[in-house]
């Protein structure tokens, strides 16, 4: 326990200036700021730190310690604490295609550094708009903000892109002034709890990993459904789509990490070396079968939801738009270990249920000695709740000896601190394992615009389906 009733597990944070350019913005004030106060009352972070919020807008530090404060609301210890905490802030007007701002920046930064004795450690989070992230990286070099004593990290946000192309591109600019060691590309999904879990549950578990091939298992299904529709992100969705938004990134990375091999150490660089090898292993496919393997879906108005509208009809949507907001996949794997066993995923906006799940399905046993049993299934939920619970066959009665399912779940599902604040505290403490190294990112977006050029050519249908509903229909026949 810290001095405020809070569990401490982790080490307390290095010390450093933290640059968040996107201040003023939505990400910053929902996620980033509550994030730093947790760790803040964590202890975590400890007193020698400093926030620089930067934006275009004509802010001071003051009020920009009013909305952090006020980003923070109720988690807030007292406001004596919080107010505390605020004083660290400190914030620039800056408009980042401005070459000059970087000086004044660069000399607050100083400032600072030798105010809280940050060592020279220098942390620069990207919460802009993509189409920036280029522009900040090589200005931040080349107008010298890396300070040579102590170390220079560059988070980057998501979208990385918006194909192969794009994100090569963006990548390419990036890489001319930072090394790879210094880049954080952010995938929050990576720090969901039972996504992290995911690498010790199967390999410090020799009993787990045993079972973990196409002999036992019969096929996995993974479920990324969210309830709400895209909200005010119109401009921004109607461009990208759910297999942009979701599949590249987020799911993709849970595959990875569910079909990779062994590591050969528990380094960052070699499970991204696993995780890429089971990329590349997925299948592709081509304009005859790519609708036997993926298909998508779009939004519109249903009973089950009076207040929402078809996609088409949202803000900043284009009337005919054939943007998924829905998609379904069948994928195989031509690794060896995953031979036959299909992995099946959806992922889609306004669905009946808010959930993120895997579930292992094991095989039967064909030469059963019972009329009727249970499959095993392993579930990992990664959200809303947070455990495993695993499908297993007990007796059905006290005079009989016919099997029914007995299902194991850790008692306490497991109480984790938000994804930014995970996040967070792997930025502070260096610690690239649960972001998005470049050549992962390279195959995946290989691998989707693969699927995108596919549904072009064959101009594969767009499966309506009605708000707050599970789905199009075709998904059925699809997973059948
Ligand atoms: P917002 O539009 O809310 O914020 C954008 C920020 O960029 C504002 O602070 C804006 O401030 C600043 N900005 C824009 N142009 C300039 C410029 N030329 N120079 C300096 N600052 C500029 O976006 P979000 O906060 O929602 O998103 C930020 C990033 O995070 C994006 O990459 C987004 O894709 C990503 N993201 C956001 C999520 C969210 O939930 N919001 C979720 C996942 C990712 P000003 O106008 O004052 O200059
Ligand atoms: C983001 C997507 O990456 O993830 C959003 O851009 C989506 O469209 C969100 O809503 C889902 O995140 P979570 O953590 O709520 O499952």
């Amino acid at each position: 326990m810290n001095t405020h009733g809070e569990d401490t597990i982790l080490e307390i944070l290095q010390s450093a200036v933290l640059t968040i350019f996107g201040g003023t913005g939505d990400l910053a004030y929902r996620k980033l700021y509550p994030a730093l106060y947790s760790l803040y009352k964590k202890d975590q972070l400890k007193e020698d730190f400093a926030v620089i919020g930067t934006a275009r807008r004509e802010w001071d530090d003051a009020y920009l310690r009013e909305v952090v404060i006020d980003s923070i609301g109720d988690a807030k210890i007292s406001d004596e604490h919080v107010e505390k905490f605020a004083s660290h802030f400190y914030y620039q007007s800056h408009n980042v295609n401005d070459v000059e701002n970087y000086d004044t920046l660069n000399e607050l930064i100083d400032k600072l550094e030798n105010k809280y004795q940050t060592c020279g450690n220098r942390i620069f989070y990207l919460s802009v708009s993509p189409s920036l992230f280029g522009t900040i990286a090589r200005n931040l070099k080349l107008q010298h903000l890396e300070n040579e004593r102590g170390f220079t990290r560059l988070v980057i946000e998501k979208p990385f892109g918006n194909d192969y192309e794009s994100s090569k591109k963006l990548n390419d600019e990036i890489m001319e002034h930072f090394e790879e060691e210094q880049i954080y590309r952010v995938d929050h999904y990576l720090e969901k709890d039972w996504i992290q879990a995911i690498i010790p549950f199967r390999f410090s578990n020799p009993v787990i990993e045993s079972l973990w091939n196409h002999n036992m298992i019969d096929f996995i299904n993974i479920k990324v459904n969210e309830t709400l529709g895209i909200g005010e992100r119109g401009v921004y969705f109607d461009e990208t789509g759910a297999l942009r938004d979701m599949f590249q990134n987020h799911i993709l990375q849970l595959i990875s990490l569910l079909l990779m091999k062994r590591p050969s150490v528990l380094s960052s660089s070699a499970i991204s070396e696993a995780k890429v090898e089971a990329l590349q292993q997925l299948q592709t496919y081509t304009v005859e079968n790519i609708d036997n393997h993926f298909i998508r879906g779009q939004y519109k108005a249903g009973s089950n939801n009076k207040d929402a509208v078809d996609y088409r009809q949202e803000p900043n949507v284009s009337a005919n738009s054939m943007t998924e907001t829905y998609v379904a996949g069948k994928l195989l794997s031509n690794d060896n270990n995953w031979s036959g066993v299909p992995v099946y995923f959806t992922t889609g906006k306004y669905l009946t249920k808010k959930v993120t799940h895997v579930d292992i399905h094991f095989k039967e046993d064909k030469d059963s000695i019972f009329d009727e049993q249970t499959a095993n299934k392993l579930s990992i939920l990664i959200d809303p709740e947070q455990t495993i619970e695993l499908v297993l066959n007990g007796k059905k009665a006290e005079y009989t000896l016919d099997p029914a399912p007995l299902s194991f779940q850790p008692t306490e599902p497991s109480k984790s601190a938000g994804d930014y604040e995970k996040l967070m505290y792997h930025v502070f403490s260096g610690n690239r394992t649960h972001f998005v190294h470049w050549n992962e990112l390279e195959v995946s977006w290989k691998f989707v615009d693969h699927i995108l050029e596919n549904w072009e050519k064959a101009d594969s249908p767009l499966h309506f389906y009605e708000v707050n509903t599970t789905g199009p229909e075709a998904t059925n026949e699809l997973f059948n």
